[in-house]
């Protein structure tokens, strides 16, 4: 890790306490489900997943660090398809981290730490579901996190990574105060000028969603 990634982790670790309680809370009334990490339902949870699944290309065997995994059911989704990761799931809610461990007692290639950023390397992050839940923070606050925590990823990240977040193309009706809407065109630009020359935006499935695959 960097100096600078180091002192982002800090800071969005500290800053991400009211987060951290509403998973804690979420969890404790639904426990190990898609409700229990405030998801709409498995299918919608699912269908998150499957566009991060883009970002393996063809490859099924590689490290892996998932932010924000968790109870870990990504992990689920991937060792009942082909992929074999050797996988490390990251997440500020600290029941969140004891259930994984619990289910994921026997499998050697899985760790799970509490924190807010990436702490090593790895061949590929993802991060599903992290940048939405705002409470009262400004767009400026907001966007200000988001960039630290992609700048970490961008850092970690040996072949590439991707994220997703709500889409600020969503039905005016239906968007709430404490979610935050990201503009797509603003993250694509982001990226391209910042990261990589690869990067695809996924805007094109039944959701107010949109995933950025970043490749070097
Ligand atoms: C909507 S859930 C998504 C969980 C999982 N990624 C999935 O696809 O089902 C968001 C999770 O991310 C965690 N989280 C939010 N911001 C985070 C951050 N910056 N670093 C690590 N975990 C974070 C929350 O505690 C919660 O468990």
């Amino acid at each position: 890790m960097t100096e600078k990634a180091d002192d982002a982790a800090r800071m969005a670790a500290a800053d991400l306490g009211e987060v951290a309680d509403y998973f804690n809370e979420t969890f404790a009334k639904f426990g190990a489900t898609a409700k229990g990490l405030d998801w709409n339902g498995e299918a919608t949870q699912l269908l998150s997943m499957e566009q991060c699944c883009k970002l393996f290309g063809d490859k099924t065997a590689f490290s892996l660090i998932d932010l924000g995994c968790g109870y870990a059911p990504f992990l689920d989704y991937l060792r009942k398809r082909k992929y074999e990761p050797d996988y490390l799931g990251i997440d500020i809610s600290e029941p969140m981290i004891e259930e994984a461990r619990k289910r994921f007692s026997g499998d050697r290639r899985a760790r799970f730490e509490v924190g807010a950023l990436p702490t090593e390397e790895a061949d590929f992050v993802v991060a599903s579901g992290i940048f939405n839940l705002r409470f009262d923070r400004s767009d400026e606050d907001w966007r200000a996190y988001i960039l630290r925590t992609l700048d970490a990823m961008n850092v970690a990240a040996v072949e590439g990574f991707a994220f997703n977040c709500l889409t600020k193309y969503s039905d005016a009706d239906r968007m709430r105060p404490d979610l935050f809407y990201s503009d797509p065109c603003w993250l694509f630009d982001h990226c391209k000028q910042y990261y990589s020359r690869n990067v695809a935006l996924l805007h094109d499935y039944e959701k107010y969603e949109f995933t950025i695959i970043v490749r070097r």
